[in-house]
């Protein structure tokens, strides 16, 4: 039986104010999600990843303490899941180096960042890689090893980032062929009732546009937000549309569904713009007031933060350590003692494959091939004598492949792939009984 819980794993990039389309995406739903108890959370703080877009270190420091203290006051229990700052797992950019030797180079110019911003340049007739940075183009990598270093199964994103995680299969899969497996392949989840949230433009809500409203403002200046938000010119009484309405949609994000027929109502029956945003207003403030004293006590004592995260970072490297100690040793950084060592051993006990004869309980004779590394090849069945056991032995040493088909009966069922390292193995014992 696996008692293995599923491992849901995701992280929020700390380069700005946590906004509503933070809150909508990414917060309240893994909120909701580490509250499974059937599931086994790791949520964190991709501060590494916000090196590549910020240069501002103040920015990135106060990001983290917003995005950790939204977290928590939206209701994430760190006792519950491992919640940690990915900067304080240097096992991380350790394993970006070991994953970034079995990624094409090929696989990183098909990304749509790193593909947008030469398109880019392209366009505006500039170099292709002008002003790209090579942290830009290794985004994937490091995206991978935040994701392969705890076995996630399942990532929780946004549309935008489903390619990023097909990257991390592929890696892993790289990785898997050519040292054992030692990966799990995640899978991307992307919410389809998850909204994407307009913004005050009714573009996508982003830093990037500028159109955002702070989760946590003040009241009043959330209001005086919401107020901004890009209506149509319909006076009061005309019906309106919730079609491309930034406002309905930001509504729904927040409201049951009988709030929202109840809204599409009052919009159809031509509620004024003014009266629209006081009720966009009130249905936000409900779910967010209740949470806004935790934040901004949190806010105000960041070692209070900082406190948790080192706790979450102590759980988190626990894994990551140990892990990382297999898959140095999976690529051969080994200790050279413990190497000469197993060099040895095999030399002088098992250098060469054998035949172990042996008789069981049953009083019947038995052999099996066992391969220089002492594992069991082939395993015959019960033979009446020594002799006869021995004759089949030296059969299938003269005549690799025909005997093993003749003696098919006389044997265990062996799988394709075994039956090519027997047979690789029993050509090596032909040739030295030869000499
Ligand atoms: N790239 C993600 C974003 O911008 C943030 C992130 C970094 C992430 N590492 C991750 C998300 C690992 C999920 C898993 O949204």
């Amino acid at each position: 039986m696996n008692s293995e819980r599923t491992r849901v794993l995701t992280g929020i990039t700390t380069t700005g104010t946590p906004h509503l389309g933070n809150y909508v995406g990414a917060i309240r739903p893994t909120v909701q999600a580490s509250r499974n108890t059937a599931t086994e959370g790791f949520y964190f703080l991709a501060d590494y990843h916000a090196l590549i877009k910020c240069d501002e270190p103040a920015r990135i420091q106060r990001s983290t303490l917003e995005i950790a203290a939204s977290w928590i006051a939206a209701g994430l229990d760190p006792d519950q899941v491992t919640f940690y700052r990915q900067s304080d797992i240097p096992q991380i950019p350790e394993l970006t180096w070991l994953l970034t030797c079995v990624t094409g180079k090929g696989l990183l110019n098909r990304a749509h960042a790193y593909k947008a911003a030469t398109d880019k340049n392209h366009a505006a007739g500039h170099d292709t890689d002008a002003d790209v940075s090579a942290g830009l183009f290794m985004y994937p990598v490091l995206m991978g090893a935040d994701i392969l270093m705890f076995k996630a199964h399942k990532v929780p994103v946004g549309r935008d980032q489903i390619q990023h995680i097909e990257m991390a299969r592929d890696m892993a899969s790289s990785f898997n062929h050519l040292y054992g497996e030692h990966f799990v392949l995640p899978e991307a989840v992307v919410e389809e009732s998850v909204a994407l949230l307009p913004g005050l433009d009714g573009r996508k809500m982003s830093k990037s546009y500028d159109n955002t409203i702070p989760l946590f403002a003040p009241s009043a200046q959330m209001r005086k937000q919401i107020n901004a938000i890009v209506t149509d010119s319909r006076a009061p009484g005309e019906p309106k549309s919730t079609e491309g309405s930034a406002l309905f949609q930001i509504y729904q994000a927040f409201a049951s569904a009988e709030e929202t027929a109840q809204f599409a109502q009052a919009f159809a029956d031509g509620i004024a713009w003014g009266d629209a945003k006081q009720q966009l207003f009130e249905r936000i403030d409900r779910e967010i007031a209740p949470m806004r004293a935790t934040y901004e006590d949190l806010v105000h004592h960041p070692e209070k933060v900082e406190r948790l995260l080192l706790l979450g970072a102590e759980k988190a490297r626990a894994r990551s350590a140990a892990f990382m100690a297999e898959l140095r040793s999976a690529v051969g950084l080994r200790s050279l003692a413990v190497q000469s060592k197993v060099k040895t051993e095999k030399s002088n006990k098992t250098a060469a494959p054998s035949f172990k004869q042996y008789r069981e309980k049953d009083g019947q004779f038995y052999f099996k091939l066992v391969s220089p590394q002492g594992d069991v090849l082939l395993q015959s069945k019960a033979f009446a004598s020594p002799r006869d056991a021995g004759v089949a032995i030296s059969q299938l040493i003269e005549n690799g492949e025909g005997a093993l088909a003749a003696l098919q009966t006389q044997l265990e069922t062996i799988t394709d792939r075994q039956r090519g390292e027997v047979l690789e193995n029993l050509i090596f014992m032909h040739l030295n009984s030869e000499n």
